[in-house]
């Protein structure tokens, strides 16, 4: 008994002095534990004192199959030992041919190519750097930069950072790669009062807002615009009806490429293979990670069409653009496992049939004074707290700290329920469970927000 305590206080003590935590203030761990999570089972995590939470994030928007899936990891142990390493420089292997064979079977119209990488900024870099590279071979050489949308996060390494929308994350890394340009987003919560009452108009407007960062910034310089299906950052804004659909127009008047980030959207979140799918676009590339593996081994990449490989295809032209691990030979065959289960389990038909019992469950806490709005689609919702629900009014930024930062996401944690606290647009909670949760989740989760919630509107 004594041992194990040694031990849990060994572990804090080195990851205190040894560990730095990703976006994470580390003073705040200076009289607090580091939660330390040890091991998962389906949708709940356990941390060293075995304390359970339901994982209401699927860690971070990964975990779709849940949790201690053997068959998975078993996939990965035969892998390593049958051929641990070998790059795709130059060779290939037969699980990245077959996932290859297998993403481009599932994914919409000629999207045929996929290139991997080991992450989801380095798929969105990559995306980038295939639409300079194709338009300098196309006799186009002017065209760089790249259209996203405010509050949008794309990643944090130095090309992808610059397509990011965030402006606090940037600043200390400025001056940014050259290009980044920044459309509205999506938020009708927050819509301008012109198309306020009227989604479909909205959806128009933001749409043409792209045509109009287009004309502004001169159509020949411009290579690619970058959407989420769903945005997460900021809340899970949904698209208007109409507003991909018209965005495919524009880009298609203008000759730029449509990159559909779906890092998140991807594998069942919206209860579709690709979230594309599920609005009826057809993007030119389709960037992907997180929810290919499941997370039970780092995998990213992006699907592209046939068209944009067709300079690659002949004479010298090579894509000059390498990563030593991009489609590890176990991460492969851990995505083929990750997708078996998918198949074997239908796990887009879970998440399709269970959608409305998931917002509706969701939904009865707007009954809160705190909650202003649920938003989101598929397994993937955003709460947004307010301050005051008939004006929507948001919170200061020293009421958001001592909200979010002081209590909430603390308190949801020792609650038992792993989710996120998230203040970089307007306050919200978002949840992104495994997409095994059923009703009984949901009541749990709906649980564990209306006491953390009450608790938190009382405080104000
Ligand atoms: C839409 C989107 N793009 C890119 C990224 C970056 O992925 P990664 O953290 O794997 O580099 C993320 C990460 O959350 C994301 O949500």
């Amino acid at each position: 008994m004594t041992s194990s305590l040694d031990a849990i206080a060994n572990a804090q003590e080195a990851a205190k002095r040894n560990l730095w935590l990703h976006f994470t203030r580390m003073s705040s761990y200076a009289d607090h534990e580091v939660p330390v999570i040890v091991r998962g089972s389906g949708a709940y995590v356990f941390d060293q004192h075995g304390k359970r939470y339901l994982d209401g994030l699927a860690g971070l928007f990964v975990s779709q199959v849940g949790h201690g899936r053997q068959e998975i990891a078993e996939a990965g142990a035969r892998q390593a030992s049958e051929l641990a390493y070998f790059p795709l420089w130059s060779y290939a292997h037969p699980k990245a041919i077959e996932l290859a064979q297998r993403l481009a079977d599932l994914a919409p119209g000629d999207l045929n190519r996929v290139f991997f990488t080991t992450s989801g900024s380095e798929a969105v870099e990559s995306a980038w750097k295939l639409a300079k590279q194709y338009f300098k071979l196309t006799g186009q050489p002017e065209r760089y930069k790249v259209i996203s949308r405010e509050i949008a996060y794309h990643g944090t390494s130095m090309g992808a950072l610059a397509i990011t929308g965030l402006a606090d994350i940037k600043y200390p890394f400025e001056p940014m790669t050259p290009g980044g340009v920044r459309v509205p987003n999506t938020n009708f919560y927050r819509a301008p009062a012109f198309v306020g009452g009227d989604l479909e108009a909205f959806g128009i407007w933001a749409a043409d807002e792209i045509e109009r960062a287009i004309l502004r910034e001169g159509p020949q310089s411009v290579a690619a615009v970058y959407l989420e299906p769903v945005q997460n950052s900021g809340g899970c804004f949904p698209p208007p009806p109409g507003y991909f659909q018209r965005v495919r127009e524009i880009c298609d008047r203008y000759g730029v490429l449509l990159v559909s980030d779906e890092v998140i959207c991807a594998f069942g979140r919206l209860g579709y293979y690709f979230g594309s799918q599920r609005y009826g676009y057809q993007p030119d590339i389709i960037t992907f990670a997180k929810g290919v593996t499941s997370g039970y081994a780092p995998l990213g990449g992006m699907l592209v069409r046939d068209e944009l490989m067709e300079p690659f295809t002949a004479g010298t032209a090579t894509f000059l653009h390498g990563i030593t691990f991009a489609g590890h030979p176990v991460s492969c065959a851990v995505a083929l496992a990750n997708l078996d289960i998918f198949e074997k389990e239908d796990l887009l038909g879970n998440v399709r049939a269970n959608e409305p019992a998931f917002r509706a469950t969701l939904e009865k806490l707007c009954d809160l004074p705190i909650v202003g709005e649920v938003r989101g689609a598929g397994y993937f919702y955003g709460i947004e707290l307010v301050k005051d629900k008939d004006t929507r009014e948001t919170f200061n930024d020293e009421e958001s700290e001592r909200l979010l930062r002081g209590f909430l996401s603390q308190a949801l944690f020792d609650a038992g329920l792993v989710c996120r606290a998230d203040d970089r647009g307007d306050p919200v909670i978002q949840l992104s469970p495994p997409l095994i949760c059923g009703q009984e989740h949901f009541d749990e989760m709906e649980a564990i927000l209306r006491t953390v919630l009450t608790e938190a509107w009382s405080r104000l």
